[in-house]
């Protein structure tokens, strides 16, 4: 049976660090406060030219570097992002310019901090139907573009970045075992952008009511996430006949180091098998997970044969989760 197979990875994270204490002289909050209520020491911030298409364009390269695929043997490009350049076309369709992957279709989804999971499911369908071969997958956000600087209870936790992959079809035992997908639409207005859509055109009054910048209820949020992953962990393995020890890494959404390791401590999974970088980039949203498998591939951390887990929750709410043999 053909599965589908990570092939290659690659991430991009802006140079420029927004510290805590940075942010300190900026809003009321301190370093303390951001330390221990988030795990947040500092996020990237990307600079005017780097686009969300731009941050796109520079993890995709890396990771069609790394196994040397030109970008014209892509079939299909997807980008999930909620931060694109513009409300369309895709940023996908203007990362396939970028690089010139010509025969590529290109689209985007938008699932918040779910969207790369949401991705690799539509992908691994692709290729399980045998109607592409090379798909690049991309997650990707410039929220900082999208943040109120004057509320403290969103600026302190989202960062910019992008992450990569190249998914193939493989005969091998390896590749994603299941995705798992879900959403409550009657949650939507927990994690928001108000204005822009249609449903508030940008206005002089979208403007002054400042509804163009996120808006969270945040701890309402985090109580949902932290009730919701642990069944979502446990019915991806159960799914697969699997317990928490037989992983040998979970790679969670970077939201919150207390929601982590909440999970953690639920689950039973000891920390040296959770992938945690959210202490250097923040929340990153839909870049978070690929970003975390960039960096566990790597350092080292995933070795054939491993069984991993990734999972997130965001806006939608959406919530998902993968399970790969390396
Ligand atoms: O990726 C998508 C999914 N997103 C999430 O999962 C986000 C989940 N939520 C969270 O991570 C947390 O709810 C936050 C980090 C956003 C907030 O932490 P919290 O412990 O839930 O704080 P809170 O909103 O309940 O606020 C507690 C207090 C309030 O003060 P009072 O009313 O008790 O006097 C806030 O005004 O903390 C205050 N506060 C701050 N103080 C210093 C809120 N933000 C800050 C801040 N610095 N930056």
């Amino acid at each position: 049976m053909i599965k589908t197979k990570i092939t290659s990875t690659g991430s991009y994270l802006p140079e420029k660090r927004l510290t805590n204490i940075d942010i300190e002289k900026i809003i009321d909050t301190s370093d303390a406060w951001i330390t221990e209520r988030t795990g947040i020491k500092e996020r990237r911030i990307a600079n005017e030219s780097e686009t969300t298409s731009e941050l796109a364009y520079c993890a995709a390269k890396r990771a069609l570097e790394k196994k040397n695929i030109n970008s014209c043997e892509l079939d299909l490009i997807i980008v999930a992002t909620v931060s694109g350049d513009m409300p369309f076309p895709a940023t996908a369709c203007i990362l396939q310019d970028k690089l010139g992957a010509k025969k590529a279709a290109a689209f985007d989804i938008s699932a918040a901090c779910c969207g790369f999971l949401y991705g690799m499911s539509i992908a691994d369908s692709f290729i399980k139907t045998g109607l592409y071969k090379k798909i690049l997958l991309v997650g990707v956000e410039v929220l900082s573009k999208f943040i109120d600087w004057n509320d403290r209870s969103t600026c302190i936790l989202f960062g910019d970045g992008a992450g990569a992959a190249i998914l193939e079809p493989t005969n091998s035992d390896s590749g994603i075992i299941s995705t798992h997908l879900y959403s409550d639409g009657s949650l939507w207005d927990l994690i928001h952008i108000p204005g822009g859509g249609a449903l508030h055109p940008t206005s002089k009054y979208t403007l002054e009511n400042k509804l163009h910048y996120i808006k969270m209820r945040g701890n309402e949020t985090y109580k949902v996430a932290v009730k919701i992953l642990e069944s979502l962990v446990i019915d991806t393995l159960k799914a697969n006949n699997l317990n928490p020890s037989d992983l040998s890494l979970l790679i969670p959404h970077q939201a919150n180091l207390r929601i982590i390791l909440s999970t953690a401590k639920r689950l039973g999974i000891g920390l040296e098998k959770i992938l945690i970088n959210i202490d250097k980039y923040g929340n990153t949203s839909a870049a978070s997970i690929p970003i975390a498998l960039d960096e566990a591939i790597d350092s080292g951390r995933i070795k054939k044969g491993d069984y991993v887990l990734l999972e997130a929750i965001g806006a939608g709410l959406t919530w998902a989760s993968a399970l790969i043999r390396w």
